[in-house]
């Protein structure tokens, strides 16, 4: 395992911060944290399942530069990012008399980095937080940016806030505690940042990305990647003005299908991404915008990956096309009634599209559900 540690500066002025990423994070938390402390203490939130695997060794870290850190594990799954868990944590953050000057530290996956980070966002009206992300997807994507939040009865982060981190530590060895579809859910994000925007970084994934779970190093050099992109695209477009946008790449179909399977096992985040990513290519083959090859050059390396690809790797049943479109339509990314999908003219060459005719995505829709 490799003992380098790289960082990636997110540039927001005052707001900016470090991106940290390597084997060993965990056990040197305490130093990694401590220039951002008043006093030696923090909290942490956390889930049961990442208490039992990482709790312990963040404590020992933390434990080493003189923090004592209290510790609220909340029930794992989706389930807990709602009002209900997050009242909760809001109220034993003050119990703990968490105050102005003290950090909050999150420690898990998107669930838990979105949750507390919202916590962190109005808890006496702001107090800084460090995210600490166990899963791929969190290392790549949630825990960068400042995108906080928790799920209302009407969708997926709709309640939330802008709340930048004041520091990410990405230890690349949580990643070896994933089970095989959870890694490759993340990396359904990974694979994202090449699409949009990095054709050479694409090349790269297609020959090293099978080797990722099993060789840290690459596994390193690929959440490095990632964070580099998403770390431009944030400092120069923080609020989703614009560029943005372009993470969305494969989301308004995702999200579709996440709504259609309820947020449920049949079908994780990063998976949704991975089918809408090849239905996007897919979609800006037929409007014209690229040929052929390439959504098939997107469709070989998911299949390569093992991940699922079509609409008929997802268990049981789903909605017509006509059901689908209305769920995207539900999808806070619809601005002014219109759809808007992220569609690419060629590998690494995504962009916003807002005027796509639905006609085209329902036949679309109708052909990926014939399989
Ligand atoms: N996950 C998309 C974003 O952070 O903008």
């Amino acid at each position: 395992m490799t003992d380098r540690i790289d960082t990636v500066r997110v540039q927001l002025g005052a707001r900016s911060y470090d991106v940290r990423i390597g084997a060993g994070l965990l056990a040197r938390a305490g130093a990694e944290i401590a220039p951002l402390l008043r006093r030696k203490r923090v909290a942490i939130v956390t889930d049961e399942t990442v208490a039992g695997l990482h709790l312990p060794a963040l404590q020992d870290g933390l434990a080493a530069a003189g923090i004592t850190a209290s510790a609220l594990a909340l029930p794992p799954g989706e389930a807990t990012k709602g009002w209900p868990e997050f009242t909760r944590t809001v109220e034993w953050l003050l119990a703990e008399k968490v105050e102005r000057r003290d950090v909050v530290v999150a420690l898990g996956g998107g669930v838990i980095g979105d949750l507390a980070g919202f916590a962190a966002a109005v808890l006496r009206r702001g107090v800084r937080f460090v995210q600490i992300p166990t899963t791929l997807l969190a290392q790549v994507d949630s825990s960068v940016g400042g995108k906080t939040g928790i799920n209302s009865t009407h969708g997926k982060n709709l309640i939330g806030a802008f709340h930048q981190p004041a520091l990410v530590l990405a230890d690349i060895g949580a990643l070896g505690t994933l089970a095989r579809r959870d890694f490759l859910a993340g990396y359904g994000e990974v694979v994202k940042y090449g699409l949009l925007g990095d054709a050479g970084f694409f090349d790269w994934l297609e020959v090293e990305g099978p080797k990722l779970s099993s060789t840290p190093a690459l596994a390193q050099a690929a959440v490095r990647r990632s964070v580099e992109m998403k770390a431009g695209i944030v400092a120069r477009d923080e609020t989703e003005e614009g560029e943005r946008a372009l993470l969305n790449l494969g989301h308004t179909f995702g999200h579709a299908l996440e709504a259609a399977t309820g947020y449920s096992d049949r079908l994780l985040h990063g998976e949704g991404v991975a089918i809408g990513c090849a239905l996007a290519f897919e979609l800006s083959m037929r409007l014209g915008l690229c040929s052929q090859e390439v959504p098939s050059r997107v469709r070989a390396h998911l299949r390569a990956m093992g991940m699922k690809v079509d609409l008929r790797d997802i268990p049981g049943d789903l909605p017509g096309a006509e059901g689908l479109l209305g769920l995207m339509a539900q999808d806070k990314k619809v601005q002014d009634g219109r759809l808007r999908f992220i569609l690419a003219r060629g590998i690494g060459e995504a962009f916003v599209a807002d005027q796509v005719d639905t006609g085209v995505v329902r036949t679309l829709l109708e052909d990926a559900l014939r399989g």
